[in-house]
């Protein structure tokens, strides 16, 4: 067990490495916006080598989605989505080099991740800028809006700002640096209106043919033919289109027609700019010449052109271009002397879009991000620029912000009842700014920090109620500087300390409740509270070995205690197995004539089976929870130790799912209820129970079902508590059953109720997939390696357990095997807790239970659409 988890480690690492080393993506970003916890990242993008990663490191909000509709159409980055139920405005915070160009690329996608067919409308935020509406109404294929940009920060904030009632989702962010000396601009940065190579046939192009990763999509007119060379070409300008969109061009089909492009623009004072890049490649005889001119909107732009041997040329132009009347004409008209008709190999054109809102003074931005830290501050909307746009400004801040070319300023910090600890920050001081400052009703401590009366505009100063002690600095018993911290008992006031201007403050005396007297009251508080959980725990964990002190734990309750000659008879001499655990068989049973019961009989004389009994009829004296299997008694007579149960009639969920109770199939809505009422169980024991326990055995075989599916947890042989225990909890025994163990208590020996869950996780894949959890025919693979491996397939109904016969919703499927990858993550911390799963659980069962069936359209396998390739191209 052990090795084969250690090995799976090293292999993963081992792939990361070598592809991080097998791609040179300086300074590429990219993002796969939603990516699951449990999927590798960063992976390499099968078609483009691009490497991707998840972007949950650079946004702190937002949940995760997967598109439902047509998956088959999307390239793996945009598959996954990240959607902003809460918040106004949900920010991405990247690293970029500052003065660097980049092409920024941000990718939106639908796709009825959420099963509800709301396409969303909001707004692309650069900084404070608006950069563009996203309207996936209009492109329900998914749109991607892209600018070549140069920021003027380290930082750049990439914001979705919610504008009606519509969720706001992204599915991929990606960055590339640009060449120098290209696209440049007199002001502004240029958004993409098209990039296109001219080839009858073919796919969009883009990284590794180019090295920038700009995506360039084929395009044809039926008025042109194509021309093409199979010859190496020369491209070192400052552009470097891919070759193998040079290799083909277009030319007019009537060879003395002028080669035309219209396309309209959004506005007629629109702004453009045009690359357009030449190469002659055919072969010219002496007596032959292609020379034209270019026109824009019917006036000279430029030439003549005579395009040199498979060598580009690009025509840009040096000042922004409009088009009247909202269409722009590009045409190429040949020269009198030309023999040949004019050709284009590429063209792309962009419009000059202007960021003319500055963002906030960096170092003000530095400052209340550093506060933010310190404090653990939990605000939803400080995210994005703190002061721009106005209407999105942080909570607690005031700016002054009178023109838009002036970065802003930050005038007012109110943090009053922010629950702020500690002393008072010194990234206060860089707000250089600060008018106002508001840090009442808090936990503050320490004393009043000197530097507050040398911040030249701070005036207003409000303290009160917090926990300072010491004296005012002399320097804020200044004019001018409005002072209140009443409700500082341990401040100090008398006229010793210096007394502040206008202000009467309670006295010193009020802190001066003899210190003694507290620490003694606390010193008795404490030792009750020790003593009370010391006398639970001593409770919990004892179990008497000897028959005669067993009384301690028999008295107190209403089970009834059988003798050994009881038991074979409820269990007629032992006639019908049930079961058989490690150190137990488990009889059928009947007492009082009627009650059926299943009879554990512990084999005899075994330790490790001894403390697992009395673990288990302690536990169960104490707990009582309808999704846990109840005690209807027990017997302890000398070496005989046996526990009687309730009988559950429909057996084990493991049966169930391995086809051994009959052809009857569990369907998908009763699984979700079983694993509800499992979580329900096992919460019960992590959250219900003092001490908290873990149940250390949970697997498809320990659900038992009653005649009407409801299930109970049972065998509790080995739960321990697992906080507060009498026992260390690092020298327990590792107990647990191979395939449902977490390996890192597995490693590390520590328990705790994340062992459970991701015992629950993995018995959630088993009722999702009904896959071994173990494939011994499959070199001992795992069951959550299986489910990882065709997750990255992207089908769901081959993961699903073929039982089922599709008979599920997709959402709520997906939904449940997200769930259950997370909770089988073999890091504890990234395991939801079982309250988070409940609550999973029956989100998904609402999913489920919607009437709403979202799996049609997904089972033809040949399906095959080409997606709108100037939407989110699927690149070849
Ligand atoms: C953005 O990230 C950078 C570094 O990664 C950090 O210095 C900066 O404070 C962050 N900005 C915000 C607004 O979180
Ligand atoms: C979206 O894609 C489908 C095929 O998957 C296509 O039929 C439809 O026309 C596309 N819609 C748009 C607006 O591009
Ligand atoms: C930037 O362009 C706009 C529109 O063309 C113009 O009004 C403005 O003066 C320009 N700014 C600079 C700094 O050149
Ligand atoms: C380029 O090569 C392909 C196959 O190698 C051939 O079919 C095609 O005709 C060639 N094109 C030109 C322009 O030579
Ligand atoms: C392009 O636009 C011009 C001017 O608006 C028009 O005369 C011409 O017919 C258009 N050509 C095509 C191919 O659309
Ligand atoms: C160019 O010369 C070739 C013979 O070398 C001749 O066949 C062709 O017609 C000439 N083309 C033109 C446009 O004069
Ligand atoms: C090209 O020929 C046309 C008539 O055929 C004439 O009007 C025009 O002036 C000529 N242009 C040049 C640059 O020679
Ligand atoms: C932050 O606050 C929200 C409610 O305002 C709460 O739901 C969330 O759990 C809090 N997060 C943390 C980390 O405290
Ligand atoms: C700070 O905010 C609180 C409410 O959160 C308000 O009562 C208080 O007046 C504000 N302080 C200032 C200086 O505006
Ligand atoms: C200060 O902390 C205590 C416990 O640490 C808490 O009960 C109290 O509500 C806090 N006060 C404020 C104003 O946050």
């Amino acid at each position: 067990m052990e090795r084969s988890f250690g090995l799976l480690l090293v292999l993963i690492t081992l792939v990361i490495i070598h592809i991080v080393q097998a791609q040179d993506q300086n300074g590429f970003i990219s993002l796969d916006c939603g990516l699951p916890e449990y999927q590798t990242s960063p992976y390499n993008e099968a078609s483009t080598g691009l490497l991707f990663s998840s972007d949950k490191d650079f946004i702190q909000s937002g949940k995760t989605g997967r598109v439902q509709e047509n998956p088959k159409n999307y390239l793996e980055p945009y598959l996954t989505l990240r959607y902003f139920p809460e918040g106004k405005r949900n920010c991405y915070n990247l690293s970029v080099d500052k003065g660097r160009k980049y092409l920024i690329g941000a990718s939106f996608v639908y796709g009825n991740y959420d099963g509800r067919d709301i396409k969303p409308v909001f707004d692309l935020y650069l900084g404070p800028n608006l950069w563009a509406t996203i309207d996936l109404q209009r492109w329900v294929n998914g749109t991607r809006e892209e600018i070549l940009h140069i920021p003027t920060s380290k930082s750049l904030q990439i914001c979705l700002v919610r504008t009606g009632t519509t969720t706001p989702a992204i599915a991929a962010l990606e960055l590339r640096p640009l060449r120098k000396n290209s696209y440049i601009t007199q002001n502004g940065s240029l958004s993409l209106v098209f990039r296109r190579y001219f080839k009858e046939s073919g796919f969009t192009l883009r990284y590794m043919e180019d090295v920038s990763d700009r995506l360039w999509v084929r395009f044809f007119m039926k008025e042109w033919t194509q021309i093409s060379t199979n010859l190496t070409m020369k491209i070192n300008n400052n552009y470097v289109p891919p070759e193998d969109a040079l290799k083909n061009a277009a030319t007019p089909t009537d060879t003395s027609a002028p080669l035309t492009i219209n396309w309209s623009s959004e506005s007629f004072s629109e702004e453009c700019y045009l690359y357009a890049h030449f190469a002659e490649i055919q072969d010219l005889q002496a007596n032959e010449t292609r020379e034209f001119n270019i026109l824009l909107n019917g006036e000279h732009y430029y030439g003549p052109v005579i395009p040199k041997k498979l060598d580009i040329t690009t025509v840009e132009n040096v000042t922004p271009k409009t088009c009247q009347g909202g269409v722009c004409s590009l045409q190429l008209t040949r020269t009198n002397r030309s023999t040949l008709p004019p050709l284009l190999n590429a063209l792309e054109v962009y419009r000059v879009i202007q960021f003319p809102q500055s963002e906030t003074d960096e170092s003000d931005v530095d400052a209340i991000i550093e506060i933010a830290a310190t404090y653990a501050l939990n605000k939803t909307n400080w995210q994005g620029d703190p002061c721009v746009p106005e209407q999105l400004r942080w909570d607690g801040l005031n700016c002054k912000n009178t023109e838009m070319s002036t970065p802003p300023r930050i005038t007012s910090l109110n943090l009053s009842s922010s629950g702020l600890n500690g002393n008072i920050v010194a990234a206060i001081q860089s707000l250089t700014k600060l008018k106002k400052l508001d840090l009442s009703n808090n936990n503050l401590t320490g004393e009043v920090p000197e530097f507050l009366g040398n911040m030249e505009s701070l005036s207003f100063i409000n303290l009160s109620w917090n926990t300072l002690n010491g004296s005012i600095p002399q320097s804020l018993q200044k004019k001018g500087v409005e002072l209140s911290v009443e409700g500082n008992p341990r401040l100090c006031l008398s006229d010793s300390c210096r007394k502040p201007s206008k202000k009467k403050f309670p006295m010193a005396i009020v802190a001066s409740i003899p210190v003694a007297i507290v620490a003694s009251v606390f010193i008795v508080v404490l030792f009750l509270v020790l003593r009370r959980k010391k006398s639970t725990v001593v409770k919990g964990l004892h179990l008497p070995r000897t028959p005669t002190e067993e009384v301690t734990f028999a008295n107190k309750n209403s089970k009834r205690r059988f003798t050994y000659s009881e038991v074979i008879q409820m269990t007629n001499n032992f006639e019908k197995v049930l079961g058989k655990g490690g150190f137990d068989m488990v009889y059928h049973g009947t007492v009082s004539g009627s009650e059926q019961v299943a009879v554990k009989v512990l084999s005899q004389s075994s330790t490790q089976g001894y403390k697992e009994f009395k673990a288990e009829v302690d536990l169960l004296l104490r707990v009582h929870h309808t999704n846990l299997v109840s005690l209807v008694g027990y017997c302890y007579e000398g070496d005989h130790l046996a526990l009687i149960y309730e009988f559950l009639p429909n057996g084990d969920l493991k049966q169930h799912l391995s086809g051994k109770r009959g052809r009857f199939i569990i369907n998908w809505s009763t699984r979700l209820q079983i694993a509800l009422e499992a979580a329900l169980g096992l919460g019960y024991l992590h959250i219900g129970c003092k001490p908290p326990m873990a149940h250390r055995d949970v697997k498809t075989a320990n659900i038992l079902l009653d005649d009407n599916f409801k299930d109970k947890l049972s065998d509790f042989g080995l739960s321990r508590p697992f906080q507060g225990g009498g026992e260390s909890q690092q020298s327990t025994v590792i107990a647990g059953t191979p395939g449902y163990l977490d390996p890192e208590y597995h490693h590390s020996g520590r328990l705790g109720e994340k062992s459970d869950v991701y015992s629950f996780g993995v018995e959630l894949l088993e009722m999702i997939t009904n896959q071994p959890v173990i494939n011994q025919t499959n070199d001992n693979s795992h069951i959550t390696q299986w489910v990882a491996f065709m997750v990255n397939r992207g089908n769901i109904i081959e993961i699903m357990d073929p039982n089922l016969s599709k008979d599920y919703d997709i959402n709520s499927a997906w939904r449940a095997l997200e769930l259950a990858m997370s909770c089988a993550n073999p890091s504890s911390s990234k395991r939801p807790p079982m309250s988070q799963v409940i609550q999973e659980l029956k989100e998904c069962i609402v999913c489920e239970n919607s009437g709403i069936r979202n799996n049609q359209g997904l089972e033809s396998e040949d399906m095959n659409i080409d997606l709108d390739t100037s939407v989110v191209p699927r690149a070849r």
